[in-house]
């Protein structure tokens, strides 16, 4: 009995879960509709299914909850998830004005960003399906992880679109050292993404960008093991990066079904980040949600997000009415001196989730986020993907929380002297 179905966002075409397709014939997103009325389990019964699964690695533990069709020796995993759920300090509390500050980072599964919880069960799926080639567009996590689990995956080769020179040295080198096949355009991400829309409809390449709505299944966990990991004790707020709208459009279902079988009793509200040079979505809320209006993403150190025409973008809008949420845009300083007082935290963030941390702080500087409330912040990938972003931030010495390195002769006084030690 299949427990999986696509359907258009706006409940109109159903199709069988097994079929490939993206939209719907009349070019709506799809997303994937759980049987959970065939399951039948109570909140409780669910709670239990989780705990019993803590053994487990994450996605087979919440399986039923992301895949539930998905038989288990297809998986395909890197023993991805059960990352950290920091609870933030004094100097932290401090400096983003709110006293309640947990930091899920996503940044801490084996390609070193939150791309991995979607991609265990998108690869999956596609060795399920048995295709042969999948293929993404990215800013550099997606690619890096699809190749990574393509690789893992001995029947699957992968392919990637990259806008050339967009992307970080390191992120680059992960596609490459995992064996996929990569293209840099002389264009930006949404320009691959175009592209790889086309290539994959013309071809028999399986698509495993976030408009493909197993993936988005597979990010639901995040949400869900943060709040797994809070007992279940719903925080006021849930602060999320948003480049082309997949996560927040994943953290939204989730905690959404959650909520809707019983599993949690509250509905936190959910504040999407943007910069200032990619804000297709901040407009959009600044608008009262009107219609999107894509705009040319300009250069950002938040170069994950530098993204003007989200594909999720009805996704995202619709989970963010559900959860009252908000969107902001920071700016450059902001989110680089965020990211900044977090590392020296010890908590390696990447500036996307600079991004995240910078509307944390505008938001309770706006009162919008109270002292008093509790904000769990998605952090989306490890600060060591970007080392050009940090080099560039902390040797210019008018920056905030600037440290630059002081260069010495190697020599004991020298050292000394520098240091302003005593002889
Ligand atoms: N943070 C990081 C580190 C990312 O890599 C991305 C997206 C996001 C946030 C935003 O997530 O797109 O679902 O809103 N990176 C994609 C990529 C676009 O190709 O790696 P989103």
């Amino acid at each position: 009995m299949s427990l999986m179905k696509l359907q258009g966002i706006s409940g109109s075409e159903e199709y069988d879960s097994k079929e490939i397709r993206y939209r719907t014939d009349n070019g709506e997103l799809l997303e994937v509709i759980i049987d959970f009325d065939a399951i039948d389990r109570s909140a409780g019964e669910w709670k239990k299914y989780f705990e019993k699964g803590k053994q487990k690695t994450a996605f087979v533990r919440y399986k039923d909850f992301l895949l539930p069709d998905l038989p288990e020796e297809k998986i395909v995993t890197l023993n991805e998830g059960d990352t950290p759920l920091y609870n933030a300090g004094k100097k932290l509390q401090d400096y983003f004005g709110v006293k309640n500050i947990f930091l899920k980072h996503e940044g801490m599964n084996p390609t070193l960003s939150f791309k991995d919880r979607g991609m265990v069960a998108g690869v999956s799926w596609a060795n399920f399906l048995g295709v042969k080639r999948v293929a993404c567009a990215s800013t550099g996590d997606t690619s890096a992880s699809m190749a990574a689990y393509a690789a893992n995956c001995d029947s699957l080769e992968s392919l990637v679109l990259l806008p050339e020179g967009k992307i970080s040295f390191e992120q680059l080198s992960q596609a490459v050292s995992y064996g996929a096949t990569t293209l840099g355009l002389k264009t930006d991400f949404d320009g691959c993404m175009k592209l790889v829309q086309e290539l994959t409809a013309k071809h028999k390449i399986y698509l495993l960008n976030s408009m493909n709505s197993i993936r988005i299944e597979g990010q639901k966990a995040i949400g869900l093991e943060a709040l797994h990991q809070m007992n279940w004790e719903v925080p006021d707020w849930f602060v999320i990066p948003v480049g082309n709208a997949g996560n927040v459009s994943a953290l939204g279902k989730g905690i959404r079904e959650l909520y809707e079988l019983g599993i949690i009793d509250k509905k936190p509200r959910i504040a999407g980040i943007e910069t200032e040079a990619a804000n297709p979505l901040y407009e959009s809320f600044k608008n009262d949600w009107a219609e999107l209006v894509p705009v040319k993403a300009k250069k950002t150190f938040a170069s994950a997000i530098q993204i003007g025409n989200p594909v999720s973008f009805k996704k995202a809008v619709r989970e963010l009415k559900y959860f009252n949420g908000v969107m902001e845009e920071v700016s450059e300083e902001e989110l680089m001196d965020a990211k900044a007082v977090v590392d020296a935290d010890g908590i390696a963030v990447c500036p996307n989730s600079g991004t995240a941390l910078a509307g944390l702080k505008k938001l309770s500087e706006k009162g919008t986020i109270k002292e008093d409330e509790k904000a769990v912040v998605i952090l989306t990938a490890h600060g060591a993907k970007f080392s050009s972003a940090i080099q560039e931030y902390h040797k210019n010495k008018g920056n905030r929380f600037a440290n630059t390195t002081k260069i010495c002769e190697a020599d004991l006084k020298a050292i000394e002297k520098t240091l302003g030690l005593q002889e």
